[in-house]
């Protein structure tokens, strides 16, 4: 007797032979898409951040563009302290091991970021007796742990690390953050000193972001040559490149190139993305339909980006492009912060698109012209 099927089973296996349809369509025009990695001139790795559901395999689609587009990955949250160091006397290494293994398994550099942070660090790592904050000993000896334990673990496998991330305020003195209030202002050499004890082949950077800041590129050198002179081994700056459409001006991020170069610094561009958004409200205090409002208001291509943005955008990365070939000599590596504008951690609500592919993850034509640039047309 024939199986009478339900309608929804129907409806499901139409779809299913819809979409086994549809793959081979995608995967060729996946595969005829030039690969950026094979443009990049010899000696600049090309990577993306890639987030958990990426690692893991989850998203076959935004694996696919990773494993033919990049030859370099880095973790978007997945070894920050908070994520793989949650307790004083617990590390998580479930994921983290994965991420590892799939940058391996790709034949990519991989990326550590990041080791010494203010941001996403768990309170229990500044915490001291009775509510007062650790003394520098007991904060040395957590730096020690963690790493020592998270570049022991992948010694030999993480090619490079972010030891220090964001340690300067927009003047370029060393901010004021935990680590520097509980250890004092060598935090930064400590964090150095002991990275590369835990691994001493693997490379070592200072990450940071609004260099094209006179005054905070200044700070960045001078701590990177502090270090230096000190012995410690730095291999580059990350310069992180959340920048706009309009700002900042190329001349300015020319300027960021021009002044490592002249002290002797290798530069990577280690988070690149392009805001096309206005800055986002302040949401305090307002109640759920204001909160909306405000939301709405700041966020202008929620039903679609305009082509001559979309244009715009493509500029742009031909702009950054073209300046990284330039000076060829002084990049090490370009990493897009997120493969598709759907990860991008710049939607925050709003519907932004910084990114080289769309939500469907097709190239966009800023992915044009970066291939463009590359390709020399
Ligand atoms: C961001 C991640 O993209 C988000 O998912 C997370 O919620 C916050 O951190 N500078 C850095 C990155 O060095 O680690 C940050 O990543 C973006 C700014």
């Amino acid at each position: 007797m024939p199986r009478i099927q339900h309608p929804s089973a129907v409806v499901a296996s139409c779809a299913l032979a819809m979409a086994t349809l549809a793959l081979p369509f995608q995967l060729q025009a996946q595969d005829a898409a030039p690969a950026l990695k094979d443009l990049m001139p010899p000696g600049i790795l090309i990577g993306a951040a890639i987030n958990q559901r990426q690692s893991d395999g989850v998203d076959a689609a935004g694996v696919a563009i990773v494993t033919r587009q990049f030859n370099a990955t880095t973790p978007e949250n997945l070894l920050k302290f908070q994520l793989v160091h949650p307790a004083a006397d617990r590390f998580a290494f479930d994921a983290q091991d994965r991420y590892v293994a799939f940058g391996e398994a790709h034949g990519m550099t991989v990326i550590g970021h990041n080791l010494v942070w203010h941001q996403q660090t768990p309170a229990w790592v500044f915490a001291g007796e009775n509510g007062a904050p650790a003394d520098r000993d007991t904060l040395l000896a957590r730096m020690r742990e963690h790493i020592t334990t998270v570049v022991g673990r992948y010694r030999g496998r993480i090619h490079g690390w972010d030891v220090v991330n964001e340690a300067l305020a927009e003047d370029g003195t060393l901010r004021d953050s935990p680590w520097r209030r509980g250890i004092g202002d060598d935090y930064v050499a400590r964090a150095f000193e002991l990275a590369h004890a835990a691994d001493p082949d693997a490379e070592l950077y200072y990450n940071e972001y609004n260099l094209w800041k006179p005054e905070k590129r200044a700070g960045a050198i001078r701590l990177v040559q502090d270090l230096r002179r000190q012995g410690l081994r730095v291999d580059a700056i990350g310069v992180q490149g959340h920048w706009s459409l309009e700002t900042p001006t190329m001349d300015e991020i020319e300027a960021i190139v021009r002044d490592l170069q002249a002290a002797g610094i290798k530069a990577m561009l280690s988070e690149l993305d392009i805001n096309l958004l206005p800055p986002t409200p302040d949401l305090q205090g307002l109640d759920a339909a204001a909160r909306a409002e405000a939301i709405a208001k700041t966020n202008p291509y929620a039903n679609g980006l305009p082509d001559a943005v979309q244009q715009k955008l493509a500029d742009r990365y031909a702009d950054i492009f073209r300046m990284v070939l330039r000076h060829r000599d002084e990049f090490r590596r370009v990493t897009f912060w997120g493969v598709s504008d759907g990860d991008s951690w710049l939607n925050r609500g709003r519907m932004n698109y910084p990114l080289l592919w769309d939500r469907q993850h097709q190239p966009k034509p800023a992915f044009d012209a970066v291939v463009r640039v590359l390709e020399g047309r």
